[in-house]
């Protein structure tokens, strides 16, 4: 207990003694002190306060605009998902163009002045479709996804050996805004706890972004999320939200990694919807009184998150617990910057919280973007499912004898119809088998 006392007190006022600026002639550096339990900026005690946001949910026009906000609201860094199945449709067949061009988002970033921690998975949850996981991994109908599956390894080799050499002058030690990289997601919440798939990953990356690269992992508040999530060489994390004790997380947290920074790497600012639910709804008030008393604790907090944005076409995902929810398109979150990227309350309840730590841009927040309004839109009917078939598949119907699954035909998004003649008459009724 007295040594984090202690620890408060030589990460926090070195923070508020650390300057911004940084020598050019000083070599970039980004590493953890387990000394004094704080990560390190260029040799010195650093904290950051930081916000989710996903490129693949906002249109690229608005993302220097949210990035922009995100910056006025005193944050000092940015965490983001890499969605797989966003950059590789087709085995083999890469997009990193227009909206999903990472690198370009990261510039964005850097010439804003944020810092990057990056989530590139492979398996990144996000409740976006399939977790990042691409559909078509699905093709091999034995493979075992998020462990050492040679198939699996196999995909995930060939898509880190794509993204990764990218990302390389993005690292902070080159020149860049990434900070430190998170290895998988949240894997103690998966069943397999293949911890041969978690070191196949580790050496990846570490491949591909040397050792000396801050990696991470994320799992929620339990022991066996922290005890099948966590390897030997990545840096435990934490994440949790306004119904969590603080100290007993932190204390969960100092259990797997006694020493080192505490990090909170998903606060929930808000929560997502399902189809069905009541848009979420998580009080800013206790947001910004728990960020305080974390940042207080001299914690590094990321708020899960910050600008949510929109699932637009198929890329909402679905949980499955007790039962199939699928999410509805709006990604909203309830976060600080709504939907729309437009600043809300909690947004700005956020930023005073953050100000008494460090010092926040002067200026005005953007505002709102404008809106127009559409007016009334008559739809008109062109016709039923049956009659369109033609127009919806000019390709003409796939013919088995056994019900195909998506993947089978290569469909991956969208809808099949499903149609057979029966032999025989049946009567209404009768339950066929
Ligand atoms: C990031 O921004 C800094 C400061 O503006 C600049 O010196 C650096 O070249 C940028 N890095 C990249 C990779 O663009
Ligand atoms: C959290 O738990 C600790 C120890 O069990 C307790 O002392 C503290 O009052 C709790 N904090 C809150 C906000 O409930
Ligand atoms: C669907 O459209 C076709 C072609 O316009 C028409 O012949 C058919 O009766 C319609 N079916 C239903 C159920 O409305």
């Amino acid at each position: 207990m007295s040594s984090k006392v202690v620890f408060a007190i030589v990460c926090l006022t070195s923070v508020h003694l650390a300057s911004e600026t940084v020598a050019a002639s000083e070599s970039r550096t980004f590493s953890i002190d387990y000394k004094n339990n704080c990560f390190l900026k260029d040799g010195k005690p650093f904290q950051y306060v930081s916000g989710s946001i996903h490129y693949s949910r906002i249109p690229r026009y608005y993302w220097k605009d949210r990035l922009l906000k995100m910056y006025m609201a005193g944050l000092n860094a940015i965490q983001v998902y890499v969605p797989w199945n966003f950059h590789e449709p087709v085995q083999g067949v890469y997009n990193f163009e227009g909206g999903r061009d990472l690198e370009h988002f990261l510039g964005l970033a850097n010439e804003t002045g944020l810092l990057v921690i990056l989530r590139p998975g492979p398996y990144i949850c996000a409740e976006w479709e399939m977790g990042g996981l691409p559909a078509w991994l699905l093709e091999k109908p034995n493979i075992m996804l998020r462990t050492a599956d040679t198939d699996y390894l196999q995909a995930v080799s060939s898509w880190f050996a794509m993204l990764l050499p990218r990302m390389e002058r993005w690292l902070y030690s080159q020149g860049g805004n990434i900070i430190s990289v998170q290895v998988e997601n949240e894997y103690g919440s998966y069943f397999a706890c293949d911890y041969n798939y978690l070191r196949h990953l580790r050496t990846l990356v570490q491949n591909f972004l040397g050792e000396d690269t801050v990696l991470f992992t994320t799992d929620g508040n339990t022991d066996r999320e922290m005890v099948c999530g966590t390897l030997q060489g990545l840096y435990a994390t934490i994440d949790f939200g306004t119904d969590t004790n603080i100290s007993t997380a932190f204390d969960r947290q100092r259990r797997f990694e006694p020493r080192g920074p505490l990090v909170n790497s998903e606060f929930y600012t808000g929560w997502l919807d399902h189809w069905g639910d009541r848009h979420a709804s998580v009080d800013a008030q206790k947001v910004s009184k728990m960020l305080g008393d974390m940042l207080a604790m001299g914690a590094n907090v990321n708020m899960y998150m910050f600008e949510g944005g929109t699932n637009f076409g198929y890329w909402n995902g679905a949980d499955h617990d007790s039962r199939y929810r699928s999410v509805v398109t709006s990604y909203d979150y309830n976060a600080p910057l709504n939907e729309a990227g437009d600043p809300t309350e909690k947004l700005l309840v956020i930023r005073d919280v953050i100000s008494k730590f460090r010092k926040v841009p002067e200026g005005p927040m953007p505002p709102a973007t404008p809106k127009m309004e559409y007016g009334f839109v008559t739809l008109q009917r062109v016709g039923n499912t049956s009659g369109l078939l033609d127009v919806l598949t000019p390709q003409g119907p796939v013919q088995s004898h056994q019900p195909l699954t998506f993947e089978e035909i290569k469909h991956l998004y969208g809808f099949v119809l499903y149609r057979t003649k029966l032999p025989r008459s049946i009567p209404d009724g009768q339950p066929l088998i």
